[in-house]
C-alpha cells in the first residue's frame, strides 16, 4: 500500500479500484497519517485554526433519518436564541480570542434573509477583524447572495452523501441531493469561501459511497470539508443503526489531506464523542481546524444532533481550554487569526 500512498500524496489522486482498498484496509494506518501530517505541515505548519461555534437554534423543518433535531422528534425542547444573545456569545468568544464564527443552526423558519442578514451585519460590525461563517441549510440563490451582501464570509452546508441512491437511504422525499449540489455551487459561484462534507459510517453507506464523496469534492473545490463519524440519536429512526467507527474515519481524513493539501480540515465534536482522543487523532491525521462550543450551557443541551454529545455542560471558557491543551498536547499549536484558506 505504501507506494499507493505515496502516488496519492504526489497526484492527489488515484482510481477508484484503488481508493476503494486503501478506505476498506484495516489495522495500522501510520504510514497514511504520516503522510497527511507532512502534508498538512507544508501548508499549515502546526497551526491549528479555533471556530467559536454558536448553535443559535434548534427548530428545523426538515426530517433527515439520522438527525436528533429532525422536526418529528416531539422529545426535544426547541429554542431559538435572540439577536442579543447571539451578539453576546461572540463578546465573549472575541474576549477569548476567537476570529470566526459560526453560526448553526436547524432550518428555521423565523430565519429569513432580513433576520439573519441584520444579525450577520451586527457582528461584521461589531468585529470587522472577525470572519462569520453560516451553517443554516439549503436556501434559495438570491437568499445566499443576501447573505453574501451583508457581510457573511463563508458557508458550511455539508452533502452528506454523493450518490443518489444513498441521499434517498437518509433522507425523506421532499429532499434532494440535486438540490443540495446546486447550493453548493451556488454558494462558490458567489463568492463565500464554502464548505461541504459527509458522515463517516451512515447507514447503507460502502466504500464505493465514499469515492463518490471524494469524487463530489474534487468537483466542487471546497476551502472547507466537515466529517464525522455517523452516530445513533435514540429518537431517530436510526436509534438501533452501528455507528461509524474511528479507523475509517481517521483513514479519511488523512485520505482528504492528501487529495486536498490545502483545505480546512475540522477535528469534529462527533470524532471527540466516538473517542476520548478521537479528536488529537484527527488532528494527527490531517485536521486542523478545532470548533469550541460558544453556545450558552441552557441551550447547548437542546442541540442534540446525536446521542452523548460532548460538551455539553462545559461553559465557553473551559471548552476553550480544554480543546488548546489538547492541540498542544499532540503537538500542534492555537493561532488567534482569522484562519483562512491558504490556496
Ligand atoms: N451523527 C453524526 N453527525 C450528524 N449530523 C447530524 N446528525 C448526525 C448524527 N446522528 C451532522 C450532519 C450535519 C451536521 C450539522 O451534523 O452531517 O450536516
Ligand atoms: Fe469542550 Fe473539552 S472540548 S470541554
Amino acid at each position: 500500500m505504501e507506494q499507493w500512498i505515496e502516488q496519492l500524496r504526489k497526484e492527489r489522486d488515484l482510481p477508484d479500484e484503488i481508493l476503494i482498498r486503501l478506505i476498506a484496509r484495516q489495522g495500522t494506518d501510520d504510514v497514511l497519517f504520516q503522510a497527511a501530517d507532512a502534508v498538512r505541515r507544508e501548508h499549515y505548519g502546526t497551526d491549528v485554526f479555533l471556530r467559536g461555534l454558536i448553535e443559535f437554534t434548534n427548530i428545523c423543518r426538515n426530517d433527515c433519518y439520522y438527525c436528533g433535531i429532525r422536526k418529528s422528534n416531539r422529545n426535544t425542547e426547541r429554542y431559538r436564541l435572540t439577536e442579543d444573545e447571539i451578539l453576546a456569545c461572540c463578546d465573549n468568544g472575541y474576549a477569548m480570542g476567537f476570529r470566526t464564527f459560526v453560526l448553526q443552526g436547524g432550518e428555521d423558519p423565523h430565519n429569513t434573509d432580513a433576520v439573519l442578514c441584520s444579525i450577520v451585519d451586527r457582528i461584521k460590525t461589531r468585529f470587522p477583524d472577525c470572519a462569520v461563517t453560516l451553517s443554516v441549510g439549503e436556501r434559495s440563490r438570491s437568499s445566499y447572495q443576501a447573505l453574501f451582501d451583508a457581510g457573511t464570509d463563508r458557508y458550511l452546508l455539508r452533502h452528506e452523501t454523493a450518490t443518489d441512491a444513498h441521499y434517498r437511504k437518509l433522507h425523506p422525499t421532499e429532499l434532494h441531493l440535486e438540490n443540495r449540489k446546486r447550493c453548493l455551487y451556488d454558494l462558490k459561484e458567489i463568492g463565500f469561501q464554502v464548505g461541504a462534507g459527509f458522515m463517516v459510517g451512515s447507514p447503507g453507506q460502502t466504500e464505493r459511497e465514499l469515492v463518490a464523496d471524494l469524487r463530489f469534492l474534487q468537483q466542487l473545490q471546497p476551502d472547507m470539508i466537515g466529517i464525522g463519524p455517523f452516530i445513533p440519536h435514540h429518537e431517530t429512526p436510526f436509534a438501533a443503526e452501528r455507528p461509524g467507527t474511528l479507523e475509517l474515519t481517521l483513514r479519511m481524513l488523512a485520505i482528504l489531506r492528501l487529495m486536498f493539501p490545502y483545505v480546512l480540515l475540522p477535528a469534529t465534536t462527533a470524532l471527540g464523542t466516538i473517542s476520548p482522543i478521537g479528536r488529537e487523532l484527527g488532528l494527527k491525521a490531517g485536521a486542523n481546524v478545532m470548533m469550541p462550543n460558544l453556545t450558552p450551557n441552557h441551550a447547548r443541551k437542546q442541540y442534540d444532533l446525536y446521542d452523548n454529545k460532548i460538551c455539553m455542560d462545559e461553559e465557553a471558557g473551559k471548552c476553550k481550554l480544554c480543546q488548546e491543551n489538547r492541540v498542544r498536547a499532540v503537538g500542534y499549536c492555537v493561532v488567534c487569526d482569522r484562519g483562512d484558506v491558504r490556496r
